[in-house]
């Protein structure tokens, strides 16, 4: 499974199918890619309707026909676009094309629905994507639920969790690796992902990649 990070929140997931997670990258100063590259994709979930998550997610749905995956507001915002949508809501689960995605709690703003985050299922594999959010005590039901695979924690701090939030939300979820997310985009959210590294310590994994940088989950 090969994981890509375009910057800020945008992850590419890359199994039996392609999935996109949070594209922000018109408008994002350190994008890896430009939406017109992205080609390919099966399904795109968005966390939230910030414009730094929703970001291109309508464009790239209607050019690679990717179904899209939200809360149920937004997904109604895709519909009445003419994009192939799948609503849901926190604590759900659904199945698009034998890909699982769990829609979970984030503690954030948003106007349309409600922040969340996403558990997804492939290949066997349990990956979770925080979206925006404060370190909150029901990740420990993420940690008894889905000991995730890895997952993407934001670290950025200001409008999300910060480096000593994000470590305790390594251990509240066991995940057993974690991709900084969130963070070196603007100079709002700057941080430091080796310092986040070291606070982690064995608890878990940290692979720090640069935008557009991939690792492959073995
Ligand atoms: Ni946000
Ligand atoms: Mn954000």
């Amino acid at each position: 499974m090969k994981i890509t990070w375009w910057g800020h929140a945008a992850i590419q997931i890359e199994g039996s199918k392609i999935v996109i997670i949070d594209p922000f990258l018109t408008g994002n100063p350190v994008a890896a890619i430009s939406p017109d590259k992205i080609n390919q994709a099966d399904l795109v979930a968005v966390t939230h309707d910030h414009g730094d998550h929703l970001g291109d997610a309508f464009t790239i749905c209607q050019q690679t026909g990717a179904t899209l995956v939200a809360i149920h507001e937004i997904a109604v915002m895709a519909e009445e676009k003419g994009i192939k949508a799948e609503g849901m809501n926190i604590g759900g689960s659904i199945e698009v094309e034998g890909v699982v995605v769990h829609m979970v709690n984030a503690l954030h703003s948003c106007d349309k629905g409600h922040p969340a985050g996403v558990v997804i299922e492939m290949d066997g594999r349990k990956l979770y994507h925080a979206g925006d959010t404060a370190l909150t005590y029901d990740m420990k039901l993420i940690g008894e639920f889905f000991q995730p695979d890895l997952s993407f924690l934001p670290i950025g701090d200001r409008y999300t969790m910060g480096i000593p939030s994000a470590v305790k939300a390594v251990e509240f979820t066991q995940t057993k690796r974690v991709i900084p997310i969130h963070y070196g985009t603007f100079p709002l959210v700057e941080a430091d992902p080796h310092e986040f590294q070291r606070r982690v310590g064995n608890l878990a994994e940290v692979i720090i990649l640069k935008q557009g940088e991939s690792y492959i989950l073995e």
